[in-house]
């Protein structure tokens, strides 16, 4: 075991901090500059909810992914700023022994995350330019999480999960679930950058996602940082000790453990504070009325960059709780990725140019649905997650709305114009962290002991 090091990493994190500023600046200033450019490439949509016909840049989240994976790559010696210290200063040997080893593990984590950021990036903007089918896309981050899962693997990265207590009796405390593991980090990763492109097609509504979730990760994250003070009373409370293992201030003193979790988290932050600030700068641009089309290239590097921290940070199942509204939006389309209910190119909402309000799209069933579609879309309708419309005297299903989240919200709420859509959109977002928090930090201590 390398000898602990008592000085915290805290430069680093200050550079990284500075890299975000630099990576917000260069992206607000790029995307009007590069939008001409990608409309003379043919990169451009026309936006299906406005009056007019002018082209958007599309896939603009090139930009974004080119300045975030960039500037992480020139962070890289920063990231190992204290080794590097120790090196050069030669207090890294002693008696002629190396004391402190480089850290190569981090090393091979931070590098195969950037090899996945990058297929990612890749994978996304082939869609953009081919789009690919979405049955045959969903393969595609599974491919592209292999060198994530082959580092977690090489770090002897943990495969257990704790046991709820109810179930302790029959399966005990820690449940080894081996490969099965790595089938579920995968899965979480196209769940995680395809689950985003579905929840779309409004102005701000990709990255608003993006920026809330990775906002909720760096909150996280906050919480097992080494303050002077501790301000984790209220988990104290609410008697969930399990979390109370971190804290204090950094100390030579300080367990392996501890250590290794401060750093899992700042290795988390390292990539969040440059994401969050791509897009900020990008939400600038794609606030209604758009000006710039995030395509599928922003859904998938965002995406991926999630999945690529909850892996190696250790905190998956925290993370999936900060997507509550995609896996509710991943649920309720189901029927339509699967094929049970028809589903059209595109499934936004319908837009009434004279009233300026959206209303929830439909499907039109030219002939009767079969038996199976009719059943289904009865129990969501029985759920209020759509609304049907029916044959008069034969009771067959004529009209459904689409099964999508934003379409539910036009269902439930009534019809309401796209910025109103994308910030209810928003508050469900932060909604659905809140009762993350909660439930990772208040509930927790109910379902396993502290
Ligand atoms: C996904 C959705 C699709 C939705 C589309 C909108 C599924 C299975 N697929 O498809 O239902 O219609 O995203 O992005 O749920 N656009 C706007 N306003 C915006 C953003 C996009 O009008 O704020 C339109 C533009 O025409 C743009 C196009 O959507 O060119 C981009 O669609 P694309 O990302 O290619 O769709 P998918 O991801 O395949
Ligand atoms: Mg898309």
């Amino acid at each position: 075991r390398p000898l602990i090091d008592p000085i915290p990493p805290m430069p680093a994190l200050y550079a990284s901090l500075g890299m975000s500023i630099i990576a917000f600046l260069a992206t607000v200033y790029l995307i009007p500059r590069l939008g001409p450019v990608f409309i003379a490439a043919d990169l451009k949509g026309k936006d299906l909810l406005k009056s007019y016909n002018d082209p958007i840049p599309e896939s603009m989240g090139l930009v974004c992914a080119a300045v975030y994976i960039l500037l992480l790559m020139l962070f890289i010696p920063f990231a190992f700023s204290s080794s590097i210290m120790k090196r050069a200063s030669g207090t890294d040997i002693s008696e002629g022994i190396n004391v402190v080893d480089f850290p190569h593990h981090q090393l091979s984590v931070y590098l195969s995350s950037l090899l996945s950021l990058l297929t990612a990036t890749m994978l996304g903007f082939l869609d953009d330019v081919f789009d690919i089918r979405w049955r045959h896309k969903l393969p595609i981050p599974i491919i592209a999480s292999v060198p994530l899962l082959m580092v977690y693997y090489a770090e002897r990265g943990n495969t257990h999960v704790v046991v709820p207590l109810p179930l302790r009796g029959i399966l005990g405390t820690l449940l080894n679930l081996g490969p099965l593991y790595y089938v579920y980090m995968s899965l979480l990763s196209t769940f995680a950058t395809n689950s985003i492109n579905i929840l779309a097609g409004i102005n701000g509504s990709e990255v608003s996602q993006a920026l809330i979730i990775a906002l909720s990760v760096i909150f996280n994250d906050l919480l097992y940082l080494p303050w002077p003070i501790d301000f984790r009373i209220p988990v104290y409370l609410l008697g969930n000790k399990a979390e109370v293992e971190f804290g204090g201030v950094w100390s030579a003193g300080m367990s392996y453990g501890s250590r290794e979790l401060v750093e899992r988290h700042l290795f988390s932050l390292y990539f969040m504070m440059p994401l969050v600030a791509v897009c900020v700068a990008f939400m600038y641009h794609n606030w209604y009325p758009a000006r710039a089309f995030p395509g599928d290239t922003l859904c998938y590097v965002t995406g991926m960059a999630f999945a690529v921290v909850g892996i190696h940070s250790h905190f998956s199942k925290t993370l999936l709780l900060f997507f509550i509204p995609q896996i509710f939006n991943f649920l309720l389309s189901c029927p339509q990725l699967f094929g049970v209910v028809p589903c059209p190119r595109h499934r936004v909402p319908r837009f009434d140019v004279n009233a300026n309000l959206l209303y929830p799209s439909k499907i039109i069933f030219e002939k009767p649905p079969s038996q199976l579609t009719t059943y289904v879309l009865r129990i969501f309708s029985t759920f209020g997650l759509t609304e049907l419309t029916f044959h008069a005297t034969s009771g067959i299903i004529l009209e459904a709305t689409n099964l999508t989240i934003l379409n539910f919200f036009l269902v439930r709420l009534g019809p309401m114009n796209e910025k109103r859509l994308v910030q209810v959109l928003m508050c469900s977002q932060v909604a659905g962290s809140a009762l993350a928090f909660v439930v990772r930090y208040g509930l927790a201590g109910l379902v396993y002991d502290g």
